[in-house]
């Protein structure tokens, strides 16, 4: 079976969209409608008249999916595609955390369940966390969860004290630094640019720090550079794609794997099979019981009004 010539038939059938996230396999951003990092996703999302969203990500997007379109029916290829980010924040310690805290204000970054954002006043991404922080009057104390490393980023980008979740990405942690400065010896020339959800002395080394957006928009920028990418592997695919004469090279992680790369295994549960079926099945489907929605629906809400 021709599994794209199928994919697009379906699609037409059941009026779908497919959403995919830069870190989905090549084959998956080659049939997506729209492919995008977090907040292109969120604000895509918010805005579709599709009856079906096929979100080729992780749970907790395609849930962000489901509270902004509670009518709309949501599925996800893999439902084990989860994010150790948002596992790294339970609702009950957020809940008991928040609760200790209660004059400050809380900002969650988007890579959390639908019960954390439910404890939430503003939902952020990492390309307009920085924004988000600055709507916040100076002297109202905030709490920002569950990304550490991406808190002290904007923490250092804004001047603003915060008080941290001690959460991170499995993917953002593994770079190695010995071999990035190693990799960085062999090819003095190239850029170093990162996400930031990346640790600090990662960081410390890039030229440019931005969202998965950001990035490939900074590589299109400067055509006349060489790269070192710091973020999920998958990126690559757009950036080549953009610009097919630029030298990227994607930094090294710790353990060695068959690309000597940093990929989430999470992103990487999606298949283009799975999503097939997925289409087909109308299953497995995203659900948020609707109290949850609710108020997990309005920080969303405050996060894409800031961010137009
Ligand atoms: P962005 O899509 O905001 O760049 O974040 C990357 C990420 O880790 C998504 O899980
Ligand atoms: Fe979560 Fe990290 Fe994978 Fe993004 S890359 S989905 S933050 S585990």
């Amino acid at each position: 079976m021709d599994l794209v010539k199928e994919i697009k038939r379906l699609k037409k059938e059941k009026n779908a969209v497919i959403l995919a996230h830069y870190y989905q396999v090549p084959e998956i951003q080659d049939i997506a409608d729209y492919v995008g990092d977090s907040l292109g996703l969120s604000q895509k999302a918010a805005e579709t008249d599709a009856d079906v969203i096929v979100f080729a990500g992780v749970h907790f997007m395609a849930e962000t999916a489901k509270i902004l379109n509670p009518t709309k029916t949501v599925v996800l290829p893999d439902l084990n595609a989860g994010c150790s980010l948002a596992d790294s924040c339970p609702p009950d310690l957020f809940g008991e955390f928040t609760k200790a805290h209660p004059d400050h204000v809380v900002i969650t970054y988007v890579n959390c369940s639908a019960e954390v954002k439910a404890l939430s006043d503003i939902v952020c991404t990492s390309s307009n966390a920085v924004k988000i922080v600055e709507s916040v009057p100076k002297d109202t104390p905030i709490i920002f969860a569950p990304d550490k490393n991406l808190g002290r980023y904007v923490m250092r980008q804004t001047g603003r004290d915060m008080l941290l979740w001690d959460g991170s990405c499995i993917v953002h942690e593994a770079f190695s630094m010995d071999k990035l400065i190693a990799l960085h010896k062999k090819h003095p020339d190239y850029k170093i640019i990162a996400h930031p959800e990346s640790e600090e002395h990662i960081l410390g080394t890039a030229t440019y720090i931005g969202s998965t957006s950001g990035m490939i928009n900074y590589v299109k920028t400067h055509p006349n550079d060489k790269f070192i990418v710091a973020t999920e592997a998958g990126i690559l695919h757009k950036m080549q794609l953009e610009m097919p004469d630029t030298e990227l090279v994607p930094a090294p992680a710790v353990e060695d794997n068959t690309c000597a790369c940093s990929e989430c295994h999470f992103m990487k549960m999606n298949t283009l099979q799975k999503l097939y079926d997925c289409l087909l099945n109308e299953s497995p489907q995203i659900e948020v019981p609707e109290h949850i929605r609710e108020r997990a629906l309005l920080p969303i809400e405050r996060m894409l009004e800031l961010s137009k």
